[in-house]
């Protein structure tokens, strides 16, 4: 197969909800569909979620899970499609929002008893940000739930996004007996069941006498009613601004009983985008450019706390990716070589000799990479850097052992750019404040600070409301606000100038005062 013939064929996307929306149901289904599982049940790694927030040891125990479904690619027909995992937890959105850097499309999962639950919210804008093309899936039809009209306008208003739905659902919970396909003009009747397939009936259009006979006359009447409401109300479905990120399908069905899963997963693999361009800093990189190039979006550590060694995950943007084959490490200027790549197929870890654009390829690593490095093979290059989200938690980290510093600097720097949480310098009296987006993080920092670095390390409040990235066109503007708030400025690692605002209140004020001064809520502006 050709380079071309190999980008063509991949699709390389994550999928998001709530927790307990269904993620893990469906990415199950999905495997199972590609012959990755034969069984219901297999794939467990969301499950960390549901032990207690504060069981940083169960965590640990799962991470070993975990590092096996980060990617799981599988075949399904000629496509070759990679799903990229995303934790369950919300106290790691953070690395979801590094994980959606690498996909080139999303399906957000969406529980229709719950509609838009704040996690989804928060992934959208993610999404948003990078024209990032997304099809919803709304599921659990087979409880009771609400009016799907209702959740459409939901999903419009709290997702910023058109919608056009391309199935549609005939009653929902006890009566739920269906979905109607208006992207293949197909009827889908449901029967619970959570391995088998749903039973298709062939029809030629909405008005075909055997959806009456299926259904029964009172509901194919009201489905036609409504399928006219939506002709009516969205425009026709257009793949191309499904592709630029304004208009989401949405489909409806059960993750739980595989029904409206293969209708989704059929549409997706039609509509969804193979590896799109990626902007680097100096220019645009296409995937079917000889030369090799790729990112890391991930690092995961070792569970063995002997070897501090870890994979780093590597999106792969353009060319050919060859094992031992020279590539240059853009940040330390050096040129490595891989011998034991990994790749993931049909749930196994393999070695592999090559991958395309769209793939992940895994690399062992003792602590070359950092998040956001670029590889390639000569070019100079740098992908634009992944973004860091203003933390919502924060802490004074101190050191515990003082004869143990050298470690805990080393520790702290080294989780740092894995980017378990950001690190933040106080510049008024140079203490140090790690902000995550939950409170697990803190835990699992001071275990791992113990674990693999051998240091001790202490939390002590403070309380801020959030840090945000500050610039200004004007020097004088920026050197006024942080002569005035210097008790509140702090750099971040690249030694940005980050505001630390201790209230809303506080940070509306600065706002409103300093005009010139533009405050931002993501590193990437
Ligand atoms: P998540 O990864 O998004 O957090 O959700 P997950 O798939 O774990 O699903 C959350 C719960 O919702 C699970 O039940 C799952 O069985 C259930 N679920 C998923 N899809 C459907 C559906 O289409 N219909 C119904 N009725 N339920 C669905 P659980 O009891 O929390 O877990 P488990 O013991 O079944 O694993």
């Amino acid at each position: 197969m050709t380079l071309n013939e190999e980008i063509a064929r991949r699709r390389t996307f994550a999928i998001i909800s709530h927790p307990d929306a269904g993620k893990t149901t469906l990415t199950e289904k999905l495997l199972l569909f590609g012959g990755a599982i034969h069984v219901a049940g297999a794939v467990k790694s969301n499950k960390i979620k549901k032990t207690a927030t504060s069981d940083w040891m169960e965590i640990e125990k799962q991470r070993g899970i975990s590092v096996a479904t980060s990617v799981m690619g599988f075949n399904y027909g000629d496509y070759k499609i990679n799903i990229l995992d995303t934790p369950g937890h919300q106290d790691f959105a953070e690395d979801t929002y590094r994980t959606l850097t690498a996909v080139d499309s999303v399906i957000i999962v969406v529980d229709v008893a719950k509609g838009v639950e704040r996690q989804t919210r928060k992934l959208m804008e993610v999404c948003r940000m990078r024209n990032t093309p997304v099809i919803i899936f709304v599921n659990k039809l087979d409880r009771e739930g609400r009016d799907p009209f209702d959740i459409l306008d939901e999903l419009e208003s709290e997702l910023k996004i058109k919608v056009r739905p391309l199935s549609w659902p005939i009653n929902i919970g006890e009566k739920f007996k269906g979905v109607y396909n208006i992207f293949e003009h197909s009827l889908d009747l449901f029967t619970p069941d959570k391995q088998r397939v749903s039973e298709r009936v062939e029809i030629d259009s909405v008005d075909d006498p055997r959806i009456d006979e299926a259904v029964g006359e009172t509901d194919a009447a009201k489905l036609r009613e409504d399928l006219e409401l939506i002709e009516g109300v969205y425009p026709e479905f257009d793949v191309k601004e499904y592709l630029e990120g304004s208009v989401a399908p949405v489909f409806f069905g059960s993750a739980l009983n595989t029904f409206g899963v293969k209708e989704l997963l059929d549409c997706f693999v039609k509509i969804a985008p193979a590896p799109r361009a990626t902007q680097a800093e100096e220019r645009v990189i296409k995937p079917e450019e000889d030369g090799f190039s790729g990112f890391v979006f991930k690092i995961h550590a070792n569970m063995d706390p002997n070897h501090r060694s870890c994979i780093a995950f590597v999106k792969i943007c353009s060319g050919k990716f060859e094992r031992n084959a020279p590539y240059k490490h853009m940040r330390s200027g050096k040129t490595l070589k891989f011998a034991a790549p990994t790749a993931f197929m049909a749930q196994k870890k393999n070695v592999v000799d090559e991958a395309y654009p769209g793939d992940i390829v895994g690399i062992p690593d003792t602590g070359n990479f950092k998040i956001g490095d670029t590889l390639t093979s000569g070019e100079s290059l740098h992908f634009k850097g992944l973004p860091s989200f203003s933390p919502e938690m924060f802490k004074y980290i101190e050191n515990a052992d003082p004869m143990k510093s050298k470690q805990l600097d080393k520790g702290i720097q080294q989780l740092m750019d894995e980017g378990v949480a950001q690190l933040f310098t106080n510049q008024f009296n140079g203490r140090r404040i790690v902000g995550t987006v939950g409170q697990l993080q803190f835990e699992v920092i001071q275990y791992r600070l113990e674990h693999e670095y051998g240091a001790q390390c202490r939390w002590e409040p403070i309380s801020l409301y959030k840090a945000c990235w500050i610039e200004s066109d004007d020097p004088e503007a920026l050197a006024a606000f942080k002569k005035r708030k210097y008790q509140f400025m702090a750099t971040d690692k690249e030694g940005r100038d980050v505001f630390l605002a201790d209230s809303n209140y506080v940070l509306q004020m600065a706002q409103s005062d300093f005009p010139k001064i533009r405050f931002h809520f993501s590193s990437e502006f």
